[in-house]
């Protein structure tokens, strides 16, 4: 690879060569603990546990690490990671990141104003579209850290955006740029019932 390019990725941090290599079979055996919440295979069957199957490695793994150091709150979580090693986190975000996400279905009556917002955000409000960072079908961007969202319980998704506007509800670890808080405190109820369950039909 040209010079330029590998010191231009190295700055942006997306070769993954910092961070300890995931070992997604590992994974699966130290996962086994999280299946009663999230499922064997990350499909999580209940609306307010997230599905973690086919989620961004890097995602996942920055969700346990702010999990693990109370940086983000998950109270049913308390204690669980306390004994992860760095390797730990590594191997079972690479177990959930190889698993195949399930989709939902959206609410036919709120589809075309999720759509609206999800894909061309509300100049007036200064809201950018969703898709520059989680891309138009909701994959996000695993190589960047942004979460895929398409087909996560609409539920699940409402209650972060909810916590990211009310930052004291334990969801501030979008870093010092709070880009989803920003974000989140242009969004009414009404906006986030709407991405939500578009959210949840996208695939
Ligand atoms: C008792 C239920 C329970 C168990 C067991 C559990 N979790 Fe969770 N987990 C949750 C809940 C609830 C949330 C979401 C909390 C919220 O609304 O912010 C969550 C959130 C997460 C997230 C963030 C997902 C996202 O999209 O941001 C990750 C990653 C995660 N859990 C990983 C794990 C791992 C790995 C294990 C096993 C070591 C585990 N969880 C075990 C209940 C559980
Ligand atoms: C500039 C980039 C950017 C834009 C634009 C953006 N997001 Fe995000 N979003 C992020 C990042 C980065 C995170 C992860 C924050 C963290 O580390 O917890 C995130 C996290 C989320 C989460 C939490 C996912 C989970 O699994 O818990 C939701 C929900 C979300 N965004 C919805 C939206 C919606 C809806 C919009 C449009 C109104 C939007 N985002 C626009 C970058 C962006």
């Amino acid at each position: 690879m040209n010079k330029l390019i590998v010191s231009l990725l190295l700055t942006l941090g997306i070769t993954g060569v910092a961070h300890a290599a995931g070992d997604a079979t590992a994974g699966q055996a130290k996962a086994a603990v999280c299946g009663a919440c999230h499922g064997p295979d990350g499909n999580s069957p209940a609306p307010n546990f997230p599905k973690l199957a086919g989620q961004g490695e890097r995602y996942l793994a920055k969700q346990m690490h702010d999990i693990k150091d109370g940086k983000r709150v998950v109270l049913e979580m308390t204690g669980l990671l306390a004994n992860s090693s760095d390797q730990d986190i590594a191997d079972i975000a690479a177990y959930f990141a190889s698993q195949k996400g399930s989709v939902g279905a959206a609410d036919p009556k709120l589809v075309a104003r999720g759509e609206k917002l999800f894909r061309g955000g509300d100049l007036d409000k200064g809201l950018p579209a969703c898709t520059g960072c989680h891309s138009p079908d909701g994959a996000g961007n695993a190589a960047a850290g942004f979460p895929h969202l398409s087909g996560q319980h609409a539920a699940y998704i409402a209650k972060q955006l909810t916590d990211f506007r009310k930052e004291e509800a334990g969801r501030a670890n979008d870093g010092d740029a709070m880009t989803m808080r920003t974000i989140a405190r242009k969004l009414s109820d009404e906006d986030i019932a709407a991405i939500s369950s578009y959210i949840q039909g996208l695939h």
